[in-house]
């Protein structure tokens, strides 16, 4: 296979034609295996969380407490909604998926928080997404978000790390290539929470982003830091009309 030495990392070349400036559907990228992994739910090991998220949306959390159902009726009246996450809430605040769930857990719950990335969060989170699986990613860029979208696009345009590489170097430049035996995709988030074989688990959208940190050697920022999170509706604003995927699988 013929090695272009790009960024100073051995990139291949693979079957997969870049087309610069444009945003592919992750799936699009995926081995016939894992895309039919990722299209069956009798096979995909994500639907353990996602059942595990439904029995929770029914749960109180403990008697006197409402359970999410008893607020927002059946699960599957979430539908449309992640599609339009991250958004920002009437406080001001930007919120993803995550962190609006986890705003419902402790001031509409009053119970404390499931914390980012525990299995329970997850499960939600999966359990959610779901029923956003085939629509258009369709979150607001205008108004209040337009200041987050702008803090996204620089941070996803800023050279960083001891790489010293931008997020597009990977994601628009080299978009099909392959990289230590990954087809480098366009780099949105609409497949997670996602199942990484590599994992072994589910796993959040900024677990993800957290491994680009740690492979251009730049600082890992915290779950749900809001660069991540201003960075995650930069994201969905470049996916604009793909379809979320989640819960994806991913090597
Ligand atoms: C006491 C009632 C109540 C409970 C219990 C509750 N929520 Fe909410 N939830 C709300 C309200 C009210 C809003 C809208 C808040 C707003 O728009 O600022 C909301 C918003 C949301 C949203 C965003 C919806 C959208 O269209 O943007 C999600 C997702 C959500 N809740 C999930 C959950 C989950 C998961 C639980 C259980 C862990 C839960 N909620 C428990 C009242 C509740
Ligand atoms: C050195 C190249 C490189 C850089 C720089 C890089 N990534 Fe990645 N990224 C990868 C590789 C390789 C993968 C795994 C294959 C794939 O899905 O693209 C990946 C995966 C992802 C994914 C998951 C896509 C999916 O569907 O599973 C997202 C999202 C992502 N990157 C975003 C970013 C963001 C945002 C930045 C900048 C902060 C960044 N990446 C920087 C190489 C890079």
């Amino acid at each position: 296979m013929r090695r272009l030495v790009v960024l100073g990392l051995a990139l291949a070349a693979s079957a997969i034609p870049a087309l610069a400036g444009e945003v592919r559907a992750p799936a699009s990228l995926l081995s016939p295996d894992l895309r039919a992994l990722q299209d069956d739910p009798s096979r995909h090991p994500g639907w353990l969380w996602v059942d595990g998220g439904e029995a929770l949306w029914r749960e109180a959390p403990r008697s006197g407490r409402p359970s999410c159902q008893s607020c927002h009726g059946p699960i599957d009246g979430m539908r449309g909604v992640a599609a339009r996450y991250p958004a920002v809430a009437s406080d001001g605040a930007l919120l993803n998926l995550e962190t609006r769930i986890e705003r419902c857990r402790t001031d509409n719950q009053q119970a404390p928080a499931f914390g980012y990335e525990s299995e329970a969060l997850l499960s939600l989170t999966a359990a959610i997404a779901l029923r956003s699986r085939g629509l258009p990613v369709a979150v607001e860029t205008d108004g209040a978000a337009a200041p987050h979208v702008e803090a996204g696009r620089r941070f996803y345009e800023t050279r960083q790390g001891q790489l010293n590489l931008s997020c597009g170097q990977c994601h628009d430049e080299n978009v099909g290539r392959r990289l230590r035996g990954d087809v480098i995709s366009s780099g949105v988030g609409t497949g997670y929470p996602a199942y990484r074989l590599e994992w072994n688990t589910l796993g959040s959208l900024h677990r993800r982003l957290r491994a680009c940190s740690l492979g251009v050697r730049a600082t890992q920022l915290p779950y749900g830091a809001y660069d991540y999170v201003a960075l995650e509706l930069y994201l969905a604003a470049r996916a604009r009309g793909l379809p979320v995927e989640s819960p994806g699988i991913r090597r």
